[in-house]
């Protein structure tokens, strides 16, 4: 028996001031106005027979099969189309409708495999459950012309298309038009030559799909189906987990046989996707039991050795004794430990205890140091707390939207969808990027302003548009005068409005007409209700704090917080980013953002951990590498976190990781970061975890164990006997005593338990009496710490200035189909729609230097010199050149520099000033790679 979420209402819900009420069958039903009778039904456990409709897609009215009979009207209408009225009596079955359900059932049959064993979605085709539902017989029809000699398109991955068992019902080109988005099918031809087709009847491969899967997931027949669901046969049991890719965090039942993943398909009821997906999420799982994956623990004396095989007890003491002769020789400070976004709020923050209580220091640190430590520190200094200020459905609600230094739709797929649908409808879309990215323009989505700003000079640019906003009256005085600090606004007043921040002032310097700035300045302020989403373009920066904080001041100049349709949101790079902040990963901060310096906030994790904690911060991952250099760090314990590859100048971190004595690396692959690692600890992919992770909107969801770990134990098991090794215990039965844990000591979470989470499958923080069920809107009424605060933003230029030497900036990112350093989506047939990094490159700068698409170059920085192939195209600026940083050969981070953010460090990722020219070798790069990691690795 379905539960209720599972049921499929056959059209979607209606939201309406006014109800109706109607009789289905003799029952008395009441629904919103609008709601279609098919639904009315469904809400009152009548079951109408459909095909074409499903309750995630508008009605359609195509297969006939959901005719009813309505008292005092002629005919049998649709329910799927037919809306239900006040005082309507329908009958849902007669024997009339029985026989017309049977008819149009014969047809669909007559051109369909009528064995429901010989369909390949093994039990799932909605069309035989439906032919059983309605009684059809055998076929009468002599068999004349079918579609069943039609070629199977088996071109994509993981799915395959089979035209001899479509029934063209369109849920498939609806969804791909209104779930994803993206508009890559169309019905072709007319009547019986109506044919589902991508593109121009292309291969699905090779069309604009991008194998989000919603079609899939929409057909009722096994038309489109999962190979993996094909070959392994159906599933015997249904986990709800979380996905282990990005910041949004989707929802997904994973489809299990025995402790074998069939397919995991998006959860309806999840939120935020809605029952979304993109192709990470859906399909590119297949890494977690790749033959790569580590499954015993292992050990050498130095990095030159081979790897041996140890036991767990022999790799933890033997980790725990290097730690602690380390710590006899060189002082307590000398080790430290770095925790990961991919890992789960209890693991990430028993790594912090560990760090805190066993080691004696506070020289922890996590991987958002190099992605959205600004975003802490601007929002918490702006606002008061440390994370976005609304919900991802709050987008729905927008006028306006701003994506600043963000790329959702490669990024962060599955919102991408979700706003573009809200710009379909309306909303207006101002674009800031140096790079025409595919929101600019797609499918029925334009964007109405795109600032080309040069990159480095965002605060440039958000100073104009404020400047805009204030000069021409434009400002919310009443909101800022109610809901910020007085003094602090005239100061930032003042300063803004100073000629030399007006748009035509720094036109120069962004490079984005004055005028176009003045428009979109007056866009957003505008509203009514104006949302900012931004990412890494914005952190990533000498500056990226200082961005953060003029976002925020740009917001509250114009009263977007505090309610629905607004806000500021920055669009987190990892799953658990947000989370492995929140508690307590940095080096300055307990958990809750609490300060390391407060004494009270001290006392009480020093009482609950039985400790006396340190009250200075300890070291940040730069700093380590560099007291690793100078001698003074020279033992790390890292948790899920490639650095060697992740972080800036890749010389510079390898060597580091050369000069220190015990490097512990915990993973579930032998990854760069390992080549420099005394002991190799078997970690767990998110299919083996049991925990939480918190998504970019606060949303904490459950991850839930689906098979059990292939090395045998769960990370935060290791993590205790690592710290039980070290002589400090930690002892937990079960990662729900560790978020108990968590929770008791952090007001944020002082009401979640894994039982709230469950029975209300998520919540945002904070979640506390004040707000039991959780908060999806931040700051309404007032801001956490009562008023907001303006800041001052001067736009700094960057150090790393272009010259002759170096004449073109080099900005970095994300494409759909990888994921960051490419460890888990190159070992899944991601890969293939991404085989390489290429360098794009604008044709005019390209034929200034004798560079053709396709071909190698060389990209040299003021830090290193790496050699990708040129991707010719004018989606860039001139001057600007990019490039993805998704497989290791192509090493990015040996030309990214050491220049960081002036309050947090993150790196400067987004500004490099290159010179790109021929090469000739294609073989260079990888050479030049291996070299390089031979030289910096043979020193131990
Ligand atoms: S492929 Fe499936 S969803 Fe698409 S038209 Fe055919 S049967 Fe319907
Ligand atoms: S997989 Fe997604 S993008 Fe591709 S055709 Fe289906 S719905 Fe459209
Ligand atoms: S959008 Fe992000 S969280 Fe959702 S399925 Fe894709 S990778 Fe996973
Ligand atoms: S379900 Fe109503 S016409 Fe197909």
């Amino acid at each position: 028996m379905l539960s209720k979420s599972d049921q499929d209402l056959g059209t979607p819900a209606r939201v309406a001031d006014e109800s109706v009420t109607l009789e289905v069958d003799g029952r008395e039903v009441t629904v919103p106005r609008g709601t279609s009778l098919m639904r009315a039904a469904a809400l009152a456990d009548i079951a109408i027979p459909k095909l074409c409709a499903t309750d995630s897609l508008e009605p359609f009215g195509s297969c006939r099969l959901c005719l009813v009979q309505i008292e005092g009207r002629n005919g049998y209408p649709a329910s799927c189309t037919t809306p239900a009225d006040s005082g309507m009596k329908v009958r849902t079955r007669s024997p009339m409708l029985d026989k017309l359900r049977r008819n149009v059932m014969e047809l669909y049959l007559s051109d369909h495999p009528t064995d429901p064993a010989t369909c390949s979605g093994n039990g799932t085709c909605e069309l035989h459950a439906m032919a059983a539902a309605v009684g059809a017989g055998p076929v009468r029809y002599t068999i004349g012309r079918d579609h069943q000699a039609a070629s199977r398109d088996d071109s994509n991955p993981y799915f395959s298309f089979d035209p001899a068992r479509c029934i063209v019902c369109s849920r498939c080109v609806r969804a791909c038009e209104e779930v994803q988005g993206t508009f890559a099918l169309t019905i072709d031809g007319r009547g019986f030559d109506s044919v589902i087709s991508a593109g121009q009847r292309e291969p699905f491969f090779e069309s604009e799909c991008v194998s989000c899967g919603a079609c899939v997931s929409a057909c009722p027949t096994d038309a489109l189906v999962e190979k993996s669901l094909v070959n392994k046969g159906a599933a015997d049991r249904s986990v709800v987990t979380t996905c282990g890719y990005c910041g949004v965090g989707c929802s997904f039942k994973a489809e299990v046989r025995g402790d074998e993943v069939v397919r995991m398909l998006p959860n309806r009821d999840g939120m935020p996707n809605h029952g979304h997906s993109c192709v990470k999420g859906r399909f590119a799982w297949g890494y977690a039991t790749h033959p790569d994956r580590v499954r015993t623990p292992l050990i050498r004396e130095r990095i030159t050795d081979e790897w041996r095989v140890a036991s767990w007890d022999e790799a933890l003491g033997y980790a725990a004794r290097r730690f602690r002769e380390i710590q006899a020789q060189h002082g307590r400070d000398s080790v430290g430990g770095i925790t990961s976004s991919r890992c789960t709020n209890e693991e990430a923050y028993l790594v912090q205890k560990l760090v805190r209580a066993a080691l004696g220091n506070n020289n922890v640190d996590t991987c958002a140091r190099v992605c959205h430590s600004p975003t802490g520190y601007g929002l918490k200094t702006a606002f008061g707390t440390s994370a976005g200020t609304q919900d991802f459905d709050t987008v729905s609600s927008a006028d306006v939207i701003m994506v600043i230094g963000a790329n959702p739709t490669d990024g962060h797929p599955v919102f991408a969808s979700i706003m573009k649908r809200r710009i379909r409808a309306g909303a207006k879309l101002i674009v800031a990027d140096p790079r025409a990215i595919d929101l600019v323009r797609t499918p029925h989505v334009e964007a109405a302003f795109h600032l080309q700003l040069t990159p480095g000079t965002n605060v440039a640019l958000i100073n104009s548009l404020a400047h805009v906003v204030l000069s021409e009256g434009l400002a919310d005085e009443k909101f800022v005068a109610e809901r910020c600090f007085p003094s602090d606004y005239a100061n930032w007043k003042n300063f803004i409005l100073e000629g030399r921040n007006s748009p035509e002032a720094l036109e120069s310097v962004t490079g984005v007409a004055a005028e176009k700035v003045r428009a979109a300045a007056r866009l957003y302020a505008r509203g009514p209700n104006s949302v900012i989403y931004y990412g890494l373009g914005v952190t990533e920066h000498s500056q990226g704090t200082t961005m953060v904080l003029g976002m925020a001041n740009l917001a509250m100049a114009a009263g977007m917080l505090g309610r629905d349709g607004v806000g500021v949101n920055p669009l987190r790079g990892q799953n658990n980013v947000q989370g492995s902040c929140d508690v307590g990963s940095f080096p300055h901060e307990l958990p809750g953002y609490r300060h390391i310096s407060d004494a009270a906030v001290r006392a009480q994790f020093g009482a609950a951990w039985n400790v006396e904690l340190e009250p200075e911060p300890g070291l940040r991952i730069p700093n380590m590498f560099d007291a690793a250099l100078d001698g003074s760090f020279l033992g790390l314990y890292i948790e899920g976190e490639d650095i060697a590859q992740s972080d800036p100048n890749t010389h510079h971190v390898t060597a580091a990781l050369t000069a220190m004595k015990c490097v512990v690396v915990q993973d579930i692959f032998l990854n760069e970061t390992a080549r420099y690692a005394h002991v190799f600890l078997p970690g767990s992919s998110f299919l083996e975890k049991e925990g939480t992770f918190t998504n970019s909107e606060r949303r904490i969801s459950r991850v839930r164990k689906v098979m059990p770990p292939l090395a045998g134990k769960a990370d935060w098991e290791i993590t205790c006997a690592l710290s039980n090794a070290l002589g400090y215990p930690m002892e937990y039965s079960d990662p729900s005593e560790i978020w108990d844990e968590i929770a008791r000591l952090t007001p944020i979470f002082a009401g979640a338990s894994y039982e709230k989470l469950d029975r209300l499958g998520s919540l945002q923080w904070p979640c506390n009496e004040k707000a039991p069920d959780g908060t999806p809107v931040m700051h309404v009424g007032q801001f956490v710490h009562g008023m907001g605060k303006f800041v001052i933003t001067e736009y700094v230029p960057t150090d790393e200035r272009v010259s002759t030497r170096y004449p073109l900036i080099l900005t970095t990112g994300r494409i759909l189909s990888q994921y960051n350093v490419g460890t888990q989506t190159r070992r899944t047939a991601n890969s293939m729609w991404h085989p390489e990094d290429r360098l794009e490159i604008h044709p005019h700068d390209a034929e200034e230097r004798g560079i053709h698409d396709g071909h190698w170059v060389r990209v040299t920085s003021r830090a290193g010199e790496i050699a990708l192939r040129a991707l010719v195209t004018e989606r860039m600026a001139t001057g600007v050149v990019y490039t993805t940083f998704h497989h290791e050969a192509s090493a990015t981070n040996i030309v990214t520099t050491e220049n960081s953010d002036w309050a947090t460090n993150c790196p400067e990722y987004k500004v490099t000033a290159v010179q790109v020219m021929p090469a000739t070798e294609p073989e260079e790069r990888r050479i030049r790679h291996d070299l390089s990691m031979v030289a910096l690795g043979a020193g131990k």
